[in-house]
């Protein structure tokens, strides 16, 4: 990472929020792409799929004088039937992560914004590495499932952590608390 990139980080502040316009729509489909396809390597050409006609895209938005707005994270959820939401698709850019709790905070909006639209169960197929992640936001593991040829876990957030979020389009702030090293 060049220094420039580390005093980028040290001035940052995000905003999550659901995704609104066609920039932080392309923001979150290229971040989801660079994510899944490139580096993971989950989803060979792209990771669009049915679910995207319904779901709501949810996105963090770095705000700095250097950059200007860009979305470094992403999330989308969406009714798979009554009461019944799923998150998907969570993903935050390489040099974002572990620094302000996007993930973290994605998590957040995503539940609480199901939640205010009726959500009785919250569910999400999380690969594993990511599991203690989920725990300590109070999610507990159903079932270990292999999918796209990878372990995940199949976990259900419990819902009374999770304060319903009416509006989405407004989210909140996210200060970073200051620059990162290399390797963090
Ligand atoms: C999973 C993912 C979205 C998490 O995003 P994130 O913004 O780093 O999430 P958070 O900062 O809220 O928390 C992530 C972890 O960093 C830790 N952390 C947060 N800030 C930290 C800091 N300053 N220093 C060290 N650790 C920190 C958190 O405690 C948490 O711990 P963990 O190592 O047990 O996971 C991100 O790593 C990612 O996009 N990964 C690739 C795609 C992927 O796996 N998607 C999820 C599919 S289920």
């Amino acid at each position: 990472m060049t220094h420039q990139t580390s005093e980028a980080r040290f001035l940052q502040s995000y905003r999550i929020c659901a995704a609104q316009g066609e920039w932080m729509n392309q923001g979150a489909a290229r971040l989801r792409a660079q994510v899944f396809v490139q580096e993971q390597g989950v989803f060979a050409g792209h990771d669009r799929d049915a679910i995207d006609a319904v779901a709501l895209p949810l996105v963090a938005i770095a705000e700095d004088a250097t950059g200007g707005p860009r979305v470094v994270g992403t999330v989308r959820i969406h009714e798979a039937e009554p009461g019944v939401w799923w998150g998907s698709r969570l993903a935050v850019a390489p040099e974002w992560r572990r620094v302000g709790k996007l993930g973290s905070e994605l998590i957040r909006l995503a539940v609480g914004t199901a939640r205010a639209r009726g959500a009785v169960e919250f569910h999400a197929h999380v690969q594993r590495q990511n599991v203690p992640l989920f725990r300590r936001l109070h999610w507990a593991t159903t079932a270990e499932v292999e999918l796209h040829g990878r372990p995940h876990a199949h976990m259900l957030a419990s819902l009374v952590h999770y304060a319903p979020i009416a509006d989405p389009t407004t989210g909140w702030q996210v200060q970073a608390p200051g620059a990162v090293e290399d390797g963090a």
